[in-house]
Parts: C-alpha cells; sequence; structure tokens
C-alpha cells in the first residue's frame, strides 16, 4: 500500500506510461480479501491505482473461488487474473514433468472451468515451456509445463494434456468472450458457457467421473442437442 500509494502509483500515472495496468497482490486466494482491505485502511484511497486483481492456484483445493467473489463484490471494476499456476510444487508431487499425464490436464481444465465459473478474467500460466526436467530453473524448482522440449537432442517437443486443456480455453474461448449463466442439472459433469465476440456459443463441458455421461443440452433460445461424454474426459461445444 504504501509504496504503491507514495512512490508507484503516482509514478506510473504521471509518466508516458501512464496506461499501464497494475495488479495486487499476485499471491493466494486466502489472503483475498483480507489483503485488500489492509491497503486500503493503510493508504485510503491505494485501491483506486489498481486495474486488477492478481491470484495463484496453489492452494485452490483448499480454498473456495467465494473469496475472489467476495473481492471482486468489494472492489468492482478490476480485473482478476490467475497470474500464476503449475504442477510440481508440492512435495507429493513429482517435481518435474510426467509425459502423457491427464490427469495433470485434467487438473488444469478443472481449475480453468472453476475460475471462469467464478469472478476470474483471465489466466497466466507459469512456464509455456520447459526441459525434460522441468527447468531450467536455478533455485530447483522443477515442474510440469502444457510444451516439454527436448533439450538433449534439441528436435523434440511434446504437447502434454495440460496444453490442449489450455486449449479448450485459449482456442474457443477468444478474448472478448462474457460467460453467460450456464445451470447445471448433473452432480456428474461440470458446465461453463459463453457468448463469443462472434455470437456463437461456447460450452465447455469436464466429466471427472469414472462412467460416460449422456448430456442433454438445452439452450432456451437456440434449441437442444443430446452429446455422449466419456469417462474423464472433457469437450467444448461451439455453436450459433
Ligand atoms: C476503504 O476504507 C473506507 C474508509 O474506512 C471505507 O469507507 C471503504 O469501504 C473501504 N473500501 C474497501 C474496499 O475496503
Ligand atoms: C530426448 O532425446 C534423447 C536423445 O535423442 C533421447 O534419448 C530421449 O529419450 C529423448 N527424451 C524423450 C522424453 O523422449
Amino acid at each position: 500500500a504504501v509504496w504503491l500509494n507514495d512512490f508507484l502509483g503516482p509514478t506510473i500515472r504521471k509518466s508516458k506510461f501512464k496506461d499501464i495496468l497494475i495488479f495486487g497482490n499476485d499471491d493466494q486466494r486466502y489472503s483475498f480479501p483480507a489483503w485488500f482491505k489492509d491497503m486500503n485502511r493503510t493508504r485510503l484511497g491505494v485501491l483506486d491505482y489498481l486495474d486488477g486483481l492478481a491470484v495463484h492456484w496453489y492452494w485452490d483445493e483448499m480454498f473456495a473461488p467465494t473469496l475472489i467473489d467476495l473481492t471482486a463484490q468489494l472492489l468492482p471494476g478490476k480485473i482478476v487474473l490467475n497470474t500464476e499456476s503449475c504442477i510440481g510444487d508440492k512435495p507429493w508431487q513429482t517435481h518435474g514433468p510426467e509425459l502423457g499425464s491427464w490427469e495433470r490436464g485434467e487438473m488444469y481444465a478443472s481449475s480453468f472451468l472453476h475460475n471462469l465459473q467464478h469472478s476470474y478474467n483471465g489466466w497466466i500460466d507459469w512456464n509455456i515451456v520447459l526441459d525434460e526436467q522441468g527447468g531450467p530453473n536455478y533455485a530447483e524448482n522443477y515442474v510440469d509445463a502444457p510444451v516439454i522440449v527436448n533439450a538433449t537432442n534439441r528436435a523434440e517437443i511434446y504437447k502434454q494434456p495440460i496444453f490442449y486443456a489450455m486449449g479448450h480455453f485459449s482456442k474457443f474461448v477468444p478474448e472478448g468472450s462474457v460467460r453467460i449463466d450456464a445451470k447445471i442439472l448433473s452432480a456428474s459433469v461440470e458446465a461453463v458457457a459463453f457468448k463469443r465476440p462472434d455470437e456463437r456459443i461456447a460450452v465447455v463441458l469436464l466429466n471427472s467421473g469414472r462412467i460416460p455421461m449422456d448430456v442433454l443440452l438445452i439452450d432456451s433460445v437456440r434449441g437442444e442437442i443430446v452429446i455422449n461424454i466419456p469417462a474423464q474426459s472433457w469437450h467444448t461445444i461451439v455453436y450459433n
């Protein structure tokens, strides 16, 4: 609060870089919204310098996205971005890539879906590309990534299931899409829906269960369709 209010904020806003977006926090859900209330108590008005709220995903399994909804209600108009995610940081995880891990892909798909059902506007992953060890990393903090390069032969890349999980959102839900209400009447299949800038609807579906499901997709305006969703799979349906 002190740094942003007394130094960084006024300096940036008075400079030729005034349009740079400033994000606050850059830490876990559990620090939301208390962190921003503290900032506000320390320097009244400091939150006006913030364009957005930055949140990391590491303890999302223990702290619900409602913390982010609460913060977004408290600070309307701020952009909410996940600004760091990766798998392999926890003691019980493989510290580095697991080539072809659909389980890890599902962790991403599920996280995107849950984040976007709440107040998140977007997502920045920590690493787009890493080597087979999950580096290079000077702190020896080796993790997984959507794309792994073979740094030995320098001739191969491996597109991980994480890459495809990401694609369901980055490819089919383009910038400028708006989330629309999707009521889910089944406990086993999760969904999030968007109206895209081209007026088409994109519905991302995730079946993390172990049995296939017939999903009845009802669009109150555009009609209905039944789609079979295999066990442990994710899908995007784009329609006019
Ligand atoms: C900031 O503090 C003021 C004064 O106490 C209060 O009116 C306002 O609601 C606070 N805003 C937030 C976002 O906490
Ligand atoms: C990377 O390339 C080396 C040398 O060709 C090869 O021995 C190794 O198996 C490759 N790694 C993977 C994950 O395929």
